[in-house]
C-alpha cells in the first residue's frame, strides 16, 4: 500500500466509523453489527500504527484514552458558565412568568427541557472538530478535560452534515445512566472499592480522573442543552438545538415549546410522573425563553439569567412497611441499625433496606415494627426513613428494643457518655470488626493492595489465614492459590501488591491502622507533627491536643490506641515486615527563594504542579493562587490561563519557564 493509498483508506475509515458511532451512541440505531464495527476499527488502528504521520487526535481510534497522568490545565471560559435560579412551586413559576411579561408584552415561546443530574461541560468546536472540553469549575475558570471528554462516545469528535458555524461552543451535561451506574457500583463493591453515592457524584468524579483510559471504561453519556457563537443558523434556542442534532450532537428528545406558563405546568406534571421510567436521573425541569433577542433584553442577574429558571422536583418518597431491624457491625465496632422493608419502587430502583443511623434516631422517629414508613432517597446510597404514617399504625405495633449484645459475637455492647453510637468492645474477636479492619487497611487510600475483595478476605479469614492486617505479610502464593476460585496468576498479583505496599508512605500507613477518628487528613497532620511511629506513640495527650485540627476526641483516641498491647504488637509486626513507620526525609530548606512569591499556571514537562509547589516551599518561597501586586514570579507552563498572563503583564511581573525556575534553585 502506498502512502497515498493509506491516507485515502484511513480517511474513509474515519468517516465511516464516525458515522457508525453516531448511529449507535446518539441515535441508538446501528446499521452494522458490533463485530463489523470492530473490524473497521482494527483496520484503522493498524493503518494508523503503520503510518504514524497521519495521526489525528480526533480519529475515532482516539476514544480509548491514554494512561498518562496529567494535571488539568485551568482555562478561562469564553463567557462565564452561570447557574440557574431554582423554583419549587407553580406559584414561584407564575412570578417568574409575570416578571418576564412586565418586560415583554408581545407573545413569545418558552422551551421546556429536562434538568439532567450530572456535571456541566463546555465543548468548543472549530471547523467541525472538537478542540476543547472544559468543566464548569468556578464558572469563570474550569479544568481542561478534553482527553476525558473524548472518551465519551456520544460526543462527536468530528461533526457531520454541513452548515455549522466555523467556531462555536456547546454546553451540556455529562451524566451516567442508572443501569451503567449500578453495574459499575456493584463491580466496585466486589473489588473492595467504595461505591459512589449517586450517578451525579459518579459522573463528576469520573470526569476529574487524571487517567483517561480509566474514564473510557466508565459508562458516561452527554446531552447538550445550549449553543453559543457567531453565525448561528437561527435566532432561537429550540431551532438551533434541532440544527445541532443534525450535526451529530445528542440533543434531548424530551424538549418542547409552549406559548404560556400553563403549558410549562403540563410539561412539569407529565415529567414528575414519568421521570422514574427514564434511564437516567433528572432533578427537575429547565424553562428557557426561546428567542435569543428576548433573552438579551431580559439579561442576567449577578448569578443567573433572567430568561431561564429551573423547577426542582421534590425528593421522591415511597410508603412501605417496616418488617424488622437488623444491626450491622462496622470496623470500629460501631453498631448501625438498618430497617428491612417490604420491597417498594422508589426513583427507579427497588428499595428493601433503609438506614436508621442510631438508637437516638429510632427514638426520635418513634418508629415501631410493622409501621408504614416514608422512605426517601437523599444524596446517600442507602435511602432513609423520614417519617411514619401514624394513621396506619396497628395496635400490636411493637416499640423497638435496641439490642444490648453484639449480633456477631454476642459481647455486651457499650455506649459512652455523649456518644450516639453503641459499640462492640470485642475488637480482636468479633469477625466483622476483624474483616472490616483488614478491608480498610488494604483500601486504595490506605495501603492500596489490589486484588483482595471483600469475598477473598472473608475466605482467608474463614480459613484462618488472616486474623489481623499484619498476617497479610505472611501469606504465601501457595496458600492463596489453594483457595476456591483463585488462579495462580491472581495469587501472584496479590502477593506482588502486598509486597509493593511496603513502599506506601508513613501517613498512609497511619491511616491504614484504622484508629478511630483518624481519617486521611488527620493522619497526614499527625505524621507531619510526629514524623515516626515512635514519636507518635510517645506523644502525651497535651502534645496531641496542641496540634492544629486535633481536638480532644481525636487526641484521646490516638493516645489510647497506642496504650493497647494488641496494637503495640500489631505495629511492631508491621515494622518487622518493612512497612514505612517514619516520614521520608525532606531535603533541607535552601532559603534560595526566601521572600519571593510564585503563582504556578499551565502544565509542565519535568514536574507536576504539586512537585513545583513543594520545591518552592522547600526553598523558602511562597505559593500564591492568584496573580496580584504581591506576586514576584509567574511560573508558566504550556497553556497557561490567559487571565493570569494578562494580569502578570499588567503588574509587570516576571513570567518564567520551568527551566528558568530550576536554574533559580540550583
Ligand atoms: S441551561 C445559564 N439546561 O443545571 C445557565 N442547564 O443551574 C444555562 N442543567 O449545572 C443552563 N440540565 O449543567 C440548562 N437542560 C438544561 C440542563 C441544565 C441540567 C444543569 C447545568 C447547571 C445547572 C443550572
Amino acid at each position: 500500500m502506498t502512502e497515498q493509498e493509506a491516507k485515502t483508506r484511513i480517511e474513509r475509515l474515519r468517516t465511516e466509523l464516525h458515522k457508525h458511532n453516531h448511529r449507535y451512541y446518539v441515535l441508538s440505531d446501528p446499521e452494522i453489527s458490533d463485530f463489523e464495527y470492530d473490524l473497521l476499527m482494527q483496520e484503522l488502528t493498524s493503518l494508523e500504527n503503520k503510518f504514524p504521520k497521519f495521526y489525528d487526535s480526533n480519529s475515532p481510534s482516539q476514544r480509548v484514552g491514554n494512561d498518562i497522568n496529567k494535571e488539568f490545565v485551568q482555562v478561562q471560559h469564553n463567557t462565564p458558565m452561570l447557574s440557574l435560579g431554582n423554583t419549587y412551586s407553580f406559584d414561584d413559576l407564575r412570578d417568574f412568568d409575570k416578571r418576564i411579561r412586565k418586560e415583554i408584552t408581545n407573545p413569545f415561546e418558552y422551551v421546556c427541557e429536562l434538568k439532567f443530574d450530572g456535571t456541566a461541560i463546555s465543548l468548543q468546536y472549530k471547523k467541525g472538530k472538537l478542540v476543547r472540553g472544559i468543566t464548569r469549575g468556578d464558572g469563570t475558570y474550569g479544568d481542561d478535560v478534553t482527553s476525558n471528554v473524548k472518551t465519551i462516545k456520544s460526543i462527536p469528535l468530528t461533526l457531520i452534515g454541513g452548515n455549522y458555524p466555523e467556531e462555536f461552543e456547546m454546553r451540556g451535561e455529562i451524566f451516567m445512566p442508572r443501569a451503567g451506574f449500578e453495574e459499575m457500583n456493584n463491580r466496585r463493591v466486589k473489588n473492595g472499592e467504595a461505591p459512589f453515592a449517586n450517578p451525579r457524584n459518579a459522573s463528576s468524579g469520573t470526569l476529574k480522573m487524571q487517567n483517561s483510559s480509566e474514564v473510557a471504561k466508565r459508562p458516561l453519556d452527554c446531552y447538550l442543552y445550549a449553543i453559543s457563537g457567531n453565525d448561528l443558523p437561527y435566532n432561537t434556542h429550540y431551532e438551533n438545538m434541532m440544527a445541532a442534532k443534525k450535526w451529530g450532537f445528542k440533543i434531548s428528545e424530551y424538549i418542547e415549546k409552549y406559548d404560556s406558563i400553563e403549558g410549562v405546568f403540563e410539561y412539569i406534571t407529565k415529567w414528575d410522573k414519568k421521570r422514574k421510567n427514564l434511564p437516567f436521573d433528572i432533578d427537575g425541569v429547565v424553562i428557557k425563553v426561546n428567542d435569543f433577542r428576548l433573552q438579551e433584553r431580559l439579561g442576567f442577574t449577578a448569578k443567573s439569567p433572567r430568561w431561564a429558571i429551573s423547577y426542582k422536583f421534590k425528593a421522591e418518597q415511597a410508603l412501605t412497611r417496616l418488617v424488622s431491624i437488623s444491626y450491622q457491625v462496622g470496623r470500629t465496632g460501631s453498631i448501625t441499625p438498618v430497617a428491612n422493608l417490604e420491597p417498594v419502587l422508589l426513583a427507579g430502583t427497588t428499595v428493601k433496606r433503609a438506614s436508621l443511623h442510631n438508637a437516638d434516631q429510632i427514638e426520635l422517629l418513634d418508629v415501631r415494627i410493622g409501621d408504614m414508613v416514608y422512605v426517601e432517597k437523599g444524596g446517600e446510597i442507602i435511602p432513609k426513613i423520614v417519617g411514619i404514617d401514624l394513621s396506619q399504625r396497628r395496635a400490636e405495633a411493637r416499640k423497638v428494643e435496641f439490642i444490648d449484645k453484639c449480633p456477631a459475637c454476642h459481647t455486651k455492647l457499650v455506649r459512652k457518655e455523649g456518644e450516639a453510637n453503641h459499640y462492640c468492645p470485642n475488637e480482636t474477636g468479633c469477625p466483622p470488626q476483624i474483616k472490616g479492619k483488614i478491608e480498610h487497611f488494604i483500601s486504595r487510600k490506605a495501603m492500596n493492595i489490589d486484588g483482595l475483595g471483600e469475598e477473598t478476605i472473608d475466605l482467608l479469614f474463614r480459613n484462618h489465614l488472616i486474623e489481623d492486617p499484619a498476617d497479610l505479610y505472611e501469606l504465601t502464593r501457595e496458600q492463596l492459590a489453594g483457595l476456591e476460585r483463585m488462579g495462580e496468576k491472581s495469587a501472584a498479583n496479590i502477593i506482588q501488591s502486598i509486597e509493593d505496599s511496603k513502599k506506601v508512605p508513613f501517613q498512609k500507613v497511619l491511616f491504614a491502622l484504622g484508629i478511630r477518628y483518624v481519617g486521611e487528613t488527620v493522619a497526614k497532620t499527625l505524621a507531619k507533627n510526629f514524623p515516626s511511629v515512635e514519636k507518635l506513640e510517645a506523644a502525651t495527650l497535651e502534645e496531641l491536643v496542641e496540634v492544629d485540627e486535633v481536638g480532644e476526641r481525636i487526641a484521646e483516641s490516638v493516645y489510647q490506641y497506642f496504650r493497647n498491647p494488641v496494637h503495640q504488637r500489631l505495629i511492631s509486626r508491621l515494622k518487622s515486615y518493612g512497612l514505612k513507620m517514619e516520614m521520608d526525609e525532606i531535603p533541607e530548606a535552601s532559603g534560595k527563594l526566601n521572600g519571593l512569591s510564585f503563582v504556578i499556571s499551565g502544565s509542565f514537562k519535568m514536574h507536576s504542579r504539586d512537585e513545583l509547589k513543594a520545591l518552592i516551599e522547600q526553598n523558602g518561597g511562597k505559593n500564591l493562587s492568584a496573580v496580584s501586586s504581591k506576586t514576584n514570579y509567574l511560573l508558566a507552563g504550556e497553556n497557561i490561563g490567559p487571565g493570569k498572563q494578562k494580569k502578570a503583564e499588567k503588574w509587570g511581573i516576571s513570567i518564567i519557564s520551568e527551566e528558568d525556575f530550576i536554574k533559580m534553585i540550583h
